[in-house]
């Protein structure tokens, strides 16, 4: 009987063994898009989890064993300095890959310290429902602004809130794109995000400033 792991915003994922996990959307949708981007950027050296099969709304897949990058620095096992590092190289070694047919950039579109699992072998890149092609500096500005809405909700304890802010200097000061350049574009992509809880949607404009405000500074 597989047990259930993590219930996310989106996917329950299960423990198949002690190598496969199951993830199942809640929505029933059917992960092929984000299995063959996973297959496609793990063929090019990327660390994600291999894909083993889909089926109907399942994505059977390689099972990490590791606290994740969020966990990791709440218990004071990275900096947050290093938490903005890790999401800026993942993110940057993304972007630097051939995507599928040659055209535009593939792009993550939810890339933050609970999406990163820290293994034996480094960091790995997992949650790829919302991957597509398009400018890398979309990317960078949601990254930028998830950061930002949980350093400025109120609905996270202290220590998630706090670490988000510094996160948010150090992934700022290590990002090789332009985090302002598309912002507006994230903030229209997060607002329409069914799964936005309504304290990070009412902060989202303040959010966008705090982004602004500390890329120039
Ligand atoms: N390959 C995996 N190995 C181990 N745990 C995983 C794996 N994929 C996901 N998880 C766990 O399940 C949680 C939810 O998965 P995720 O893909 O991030 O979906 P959601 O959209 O619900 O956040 C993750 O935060 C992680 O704890
Ligand atoms: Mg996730």
């Amino acid at each position: 009987m597989p047990t259930l792991l993590a219930s996310g915003r989106d996917a329950d994922v299960f423990a198949l063994d002690g190598h496969r996990v199951l993830r199942r959307s809640r929505d029933g949708r059917s992960p092929a898009v984000e299995a063959e981007v996973m297959r496609h950027v793990a063929g090019l050296g990327l660390p994600v989890p291999r894909v083993y099969s889909v089926d109907g709304p399942d994505l059977v897949m390689e099972r990490l064993h590791g606290p994740s990058l969020l966990g990791a620095a709440l218990a004071g096992e990275v900096t947050a300095e290093e938490t903005g590092r890790i999401m800026a190289d993942l993110q940057g070694r993304l972007h630097a890959l051939p995507a599928p047919g040659g055209g535009g950039v593939l792009l993550h579109l939810d890339l933050h310290p609970d999406n990163v699992v820290l293994t034996a072998t480094g960091p790995v890149l997992i949650d790829w429902t919302n991957a597509r092609q398009g400018e890398a500096d979309l990317d960078v500005a949601l990254s930028a602004l998830i950061l930002a809405q949980v350093a400025l909700a109120g609905t996270f304890p202290g220590p998630v809130a706090a670490l988000a802010g510094e996160g948010l200097g150090a992934f700022l000061s290590h990002t090789r794109g332009d985090p302002v350049r598309l912002l507006d574009a994230a903030v229209e992509l997060r607002a329409g995000d069914p799964n936005l809880a309504p304290e990070e949607e009412r902060v989202l404009a303040a959010a966008a400033e705090a982004v602004r405000g500390r890329a120039s500074a």
